[in-house]
């Protein structure tokens, strides 16, 4: 039996998370506390809300007290932490909004985890969800290992950068038990259009430009969220305490490349000509401080925890493109509001 505090589960990742924990773990209370920012959405959970093993909480991670209460209402015996700003060019924009959320937020629930289970920190678990963006930026050789430095080049990974070594930090000095993972780019139902696949399916369907940043030759490694949310139930039963481990697709895609493919695809699924998406590609002024290639070992998560991702990128995709065509109306409510005004003030 534990009761489990999974923050952020509003969002992309953290939605898919919830969903599995929920249904495969009907002895756990599955508590997502999330602030529902611009990013955070509970129609992404519309499917398992009316569980008895699942309770919602609006939280912000920044209101210390809250956080407090929450863990004394449920009885908190684990958390998984995934609230985050996680948009590298919103970042730029704005880094102080990364510092309190992703920083101060981050430190806020270990002292609320810390002294809510100081009786017996051996029986607690605090996991923290991060990226592989802390490692930098990689040339066209190698991968990102468990020990390769840290070298964060946004204001967006220098802060979970910052929020993983407090992590580490309370495990060595108040003996927190803790775990990290770090993976590379997700894609899948349910990711927000301001992030390069699903924002590209939405130009794609309205036939709006497709803005590519660059030359479009920086590479990621692409994961199908279903296989994070996977990892994430394996490292957090059965991960090695205060370790980190590494998670990635072994799928590595020059921007470029995919999304000539994605083209393609919503070529074929709209019945449109071969080659009408790929007019739409436009050439536009590069992010700064742009990234060029990120590669995942992900050795040690498979030898060691037996992982590996279940799907291929082109299955992934085509998944990934029939769940935006098929859910129109999710997507039509996020990109209302607001999201002109981000999209105007991003791509005018
Ligand atoms: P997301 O932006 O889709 O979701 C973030 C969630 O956190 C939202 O529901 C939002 O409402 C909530 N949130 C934001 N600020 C909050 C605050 N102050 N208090 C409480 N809740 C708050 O992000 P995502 O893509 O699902 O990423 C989840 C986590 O995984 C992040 O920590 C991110 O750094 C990490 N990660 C993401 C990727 C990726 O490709 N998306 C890859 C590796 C790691
Ligand atoms: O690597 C893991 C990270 O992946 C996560 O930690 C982040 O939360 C997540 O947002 C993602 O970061 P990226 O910056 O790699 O993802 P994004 O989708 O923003 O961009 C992917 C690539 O596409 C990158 O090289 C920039 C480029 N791009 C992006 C957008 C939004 C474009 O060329 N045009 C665009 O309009």
């Amino acid at each position: 039996m534990k009761n489990i505090l999974i923050t952020g589960g509003a969002g992309f990742i953290g939605s898919h998370v919830i969903r599995l924990f929920v249904n495969k773990y009907p002895n756990y209370k599955i508590v997502n506390l999330d602030a529902l920012t611009y990013a955070g959405n509970l129609e992404n959970l519309k499917d398992i809300d009316q569980a008895s093993n699942y309770v919602f909480e609006k939280i912000n991670i920044l209101d210390a007290d809250a956080l407090k209460t929450v863990f004394a209402k449920h009885n908190i015996t684990d958390v998984i932490h995934l609230a985050a700003e996680s948009h590298v060019d919103r970042s730029i924009l704005s880094p102080l909004d990364f510092v309190y959320t992703n920083i101060v937020g981050t430190v806020n629930l270990l002292n609320t985890a810390k002294e809510f289970w100081k009786e017996d920190l051996t029986k607690h678990l605090f996991y923290h969800v991060s990226t592989d963006e802390v490692y930098g930026a990689l040339g066209e050789t190698g991968l990102f290992t468990e020990t390769t430095s840290y070298s964060p080049n946004s204001p967006y990974s220098a802060s979970k950068a910052a929020s993983d070594h407090f992590v580490r930090a309370y495990a060595e000095t108040y003996h927190l038990q803790t775990v990290i993972s770090n993976c590379s780019n997700n894609y899948g139902p349910f990711h927000f259009p301001e992030k390069l696949i699903p924002l590209f399916i939405n130009n794609i369907i309205n036939k709006k430009p497709l803005p590519v940043y660059g030359d479009g030759l920086y590479t990621r490694d692409w994961l199908f969220v279903k296989d994070h949310a996977l990892a994430i139930d394996l490292v957090f039963h059965n991960g090695k305490l205060n370790d980190t481990y590494n998670i990635g697709g072994f799928n590595e895609w020059k921007n470029i490349d995919l999304v000539k493919l994605l083209c393609q695809q919503m070529d074929e699924k709209l019945g449109r000509s071969t080659g009408e998406s790929e007019q739409l590609i436009t050439y536009i002024k590069d992010r700064p401080g742009h990234d060029r290639r990120y590669a995942i070992d992900a050795t040690k998560i498979n030898t060691e925890l037996g992982w590996k991702p279940t799907v291929t990128f082109e299955q992934g995709l085509a998944q990934t493109i029939d769940w935006y065509l098929k859910n129109t109306e999710w997507l039509n409510n996020v990109t209302s509001g607001n999201y002109a005004k981000y999209y105007e003030a991003m791509y005018s």
